[in-house]
């Protein structure tokens, strides 16, 4: 029986190209949909979980291009870290991190996402980095896309929903291949494959068009990343036959309301739709057999190519990974009370802590997560992300008195160990936003996730310099002790 973790689990912390890096029109970089997401700072809170915040629309688009919109563009400044990452690495040296979880901008690679050539400046600011990771004895876990393409991708061939993105993903997965095949150390060909569905602009750069069925839009679109993320593995196989790749996705743990059936099969249902249909089709390597009557009740028809199912098949991941934010109800009444979740609106449980921004805490649920992944793949797990977002304040000495955030770490890390004593065969996790950064689903500063602080506010004011909160020493005391003394 394990009785903890094991003594080479990967301790981490996870970030996003989008929302750390900044240098948005830097290093040859070209525009991407991030850098098109706009917010007022003055926005309130209430109102950033609004439909027309989180979604794009082309008039907006269009004036983010032509930068005549109103708003501020968060994501082109980040938390600076094109022109910090070497002191960002050290803070993750001295904190004795063992695997850095970044992810790489395709626009910064390919600057339209189909041009000829990759943009040399590109590709070595992102070897710079890695090698830095290195040096510090830090292994690299590579988001090969999270969430933003090229603007122009989006604009010439419609994104996701035209499937010639496939082959224009294939042989950026290439180029990476090449330049960082000897760098990176875990491969994750796209962050949370289900965000689409929940999140289209920001998940996966879709549009909403008035009269479309948009459900069938979406499908199609994540048909096409399945593929592409298929392809990818299996290439990335070929070409480094020791290399190891994930899957991923916001996982959604979900409780039924009451023990009525009914309750009971909206779980199952939830459960399903919203989780198990993406991690069946990328680590079992088919569509399963319950999403015909959905699609069919949603007048979803996906269009494929005979050769489609093979390469799904050909292309299974070597582990699981995903992140976990918070757990919700599933129920048949319509009146449940609801409250926010990442990337979801969810029904809220009376049992459970909510934090400030209406994520309700869960760390029993992580443990059960962890147990039924590995229950129904028994493939190697990975918590890619999972942190607490909190306003938190900068004291006059440059501290920071995060509690609130050491206590949700405890919690969870303490739930993933008796996961691992279950037996379940979790490798690793990364706290998620190891250092500040813009909040993807609000577009503001102010949530924070981070154990490193960055003096910035929702409006890029700030001298953008880096502080350790309490919850950094604790992290570090945690990795040292490999997660015996939470
Ligand atoms: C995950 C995303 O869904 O949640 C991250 O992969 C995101 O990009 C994180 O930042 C937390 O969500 P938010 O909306 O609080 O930034």
């Amino acid at each position: 029986m394990n009785t903890g973790f094991p003594a080479d689990f990967m301790w981490g912390g996870a970030t996003a190209a989008t929302q750390v890096e900044g240098g948005w029109n830097e290093g040859g970089k070209g525009l991407d949909t991030g850098d098109c997401r706009s917010a007022d700072p003055a926005t309130p809170r209430a109102q950033r979980r609004e439909r027309p915040f989180k979604e794009m629309t082309t008039e907006r688009m269009k004036a983010a291009i032509a930068c005549e919109d109103t708003g501020i563009y968060p994501f082109r400044w980040g938390s600076d870290q094109y022109h910090r990452w070497e002191e960002d690495l050290d803070l993750f040296a001295e904190m004795s991190m063992k695997v850095y979880r970044m992810s790489v901008s395709w626009a910064r690679i390919f600057p339209n996402g189909d041009d000829a050539e990759p943009n040399a400046e590109g590709l070595a600011y992102y070897r710079k980095v890695m090698e830095g990771c290195k040096k510090r004895g830090i292994k690299v876990f590579l988001t090969m896309l999270h969430y933003s393409i090229p603007v122009h991708l989006l604009e010439e061939y419609g994104g996701w929903t035209n499937r010639k993105m496939v082959d224009l993903y294939v042989r950026y997965a290439k180029t990476l291949y090449e330049n960082f095949g000897d760098l990176v150390d875990y491969w994750l060909p796209f962050n949370e494959m289900n965000a689409g569905r929940f999140a289209p602009f920001s998940g996966a750069a879709l549009i909403r068009h008035e009269g479309e069925n948009f459900d069938q839009v979406v499908h199609q679109a994540l048909h096409h990343e399945f593929l592409a993320s298929a392809l990818a593995i299996k290439l990335g196989h070929e070409m480094m036959p020791d290399s190891k790749f994930g899957c991923m996705i916001a996982r959604f743990c979900h409780y039924a309301g009451t023990c009525s059936p009914e309750d009971q099969l909206q779980r199952q249902h939830d459960e399903q739709y919203t989780n198990w249909f993406y991690t069946d089709v990328m680590a079992r390597g088919a569509y399963p057999s319950y999403m015909d009557r959905y699609f069919a009740l949603k007048g979803i028809e996906i269009a494929k190519d005979p050769d489609d199912d093979k390469i799904l098949r050909e292309g299974t991941a070597d582990f699981i990974s995903f992140s976990y934010y918070f757990t919700q109800v599933s129920t048949v009444n319509t009146a449940w009370e609801k409250t926010d979740g990442n990337l979801v609106v969810a029904s809220k449980n009376p049992y459970l802590p909510t934090s400030e921004w209406g994520w309700q805490e869960d760390p029993t649920g992580l443990r059960i997560t962890l147990n039924q992944l590995y229950d129904r793949y028994q493939k190697p797990l990975f918590v890619s992300e999972f942190g607490l977002g909190a306003t938190d304040v900068l004291e006059e000495d440059g501290a920071v008195h995060d509690e609130y955030r050491i206590a949700y770490l405890r919690n969870h890390i303490a739930a993933m160990r008796e996961a691992v004593i279950d037996g379940v065969d979790l490798f690793g996790c990364t706290i998620w936003g190891i250092i500040d950064l813009v909040s993807n689903g609000t577009i503001e500063m102010t949530k924070r996730y981070g154990v490193i602080y960055v003096d910035a506010d929702d409006a890029g004011e700030g001298t953008f310099d880096r502080y350790k909160k309490d919850s950094f020493y604790w992290y570090k005391h945690c990795i040292e002790t490999n997660g015996e003394v939470l």
